[in-house]
């Protein structure tokens, strides 16, 4: 072939490379040895993770992923997918990282495999402000929401039992909160993080939070699938060097400055 097709063939080539789309860029990185990993949320639970009106997914967990890519040298490519689709995905490979406030319990380490833990939480219960409520003892009896498939669930379970009539799971925290406030169900137990940030984004809903003392610590981890111990030695790896150099604190300090 002639010298002036090559250069067509290289100029055009370049004209591609100017308007390509997010995923040929990512592809081209593939290309150059940069690996993309799909991480999969539920993003109803901020300040981890939410949805702009833009649909950019942002929070504390998106903040430490793209900081852990960065100094591991890879790309992600985040999707918000909610909470049962985030737990199928990752157990088909059809996603890479589950970062969610995800807590690292005994029964989900059968099924996914956890970094170290990055966040400390626990239940907390949310009524509104008039409330008697001091304690979960306090809500025997009673119509209680929590998202289904969580640690607030098996928290209400832990109390009242498997079968407890009172127990209302949700898809997400936000449509429990919402039952709550029309009255359908008297409190909703969640994680503390969040049940505090929607008393700070929703003042005027007149609702306070209730700590108690027989809900226990949990870790939140990114979670891989079981067995892939390469991305999870990559994970730990970002995750000690942004606990090293600061990154971490500073994601923290933007999230939860007093
Ligand atoms: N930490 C709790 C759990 O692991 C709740 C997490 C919910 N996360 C979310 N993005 N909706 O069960």
């Amino acid at each position: 072939m002639g010298i002036l097709s090559l250069i067509l063939i290289i100029g055009s080539i370049g004209l591609i490379g100017c308007g390509a789309s997010q995923e040929n860029k990512t592809e081209n990185q593939a290309k150059e040895g940069t690996k993309t990993y799909t991480v999969v949320t539920d993003a109803t639970f901020p300040p981890f993770e939410s949805t702009l009106p833009s649909g950019e997914v942002v929070g504390f967990d998106m903040d430490l992923v793209n900081a852990i890519a960065e100094v591991q040298g890879f790309k992600v490519n985040i999707q918000h997918v909610g909470w049962d689709p985030m737990m199928n995905s990752i157990s088909t490979g059809k996603a890479d990282i589950g970062a969610a406030g995800i807590t690292i319990d005994d029964e989900r380490k059968q099924s996914y495999d956890f970094t170290e833990p990055y966040f400390e939480a626990t239940q907390y219960i949310l009524v509104p402000e008039d409330s008697t409520v001091t304690s979960v003892d306090d809500l025997k009896g009673q119509n209680i929401g929590f998202q289904s498939g969580t640690t607030g669930e098996k928290a209400v379970q832990k109390v009242f039992g498997k079968d407890y009539a009172g127990a209302k799971g949700y898809v997400d925290l936000p449509t429990a909160v919402n039952d709550m406030l029309t009255g359908r169900i008297v409190a909703v137990v969640g994680d503390n993080a969040v049940l505090g940030e929607f008393l700070k984004q929703f003042p005027d809903k007149n609702l306070k939070v209730v700590k108690d003392d027989r809900f226990e610590k949990e870790f939140y981890g990114l979670m891989v699938k079981k067995g892939n111990q390469e991305l999870l030695d990559q994970l730990n790896a970002g995750l000690k060097k942004i606990k090293e150099n600061g990154k971490y604190q500073e994601i923290y300090n933007k999230y939860f400055a007093e």
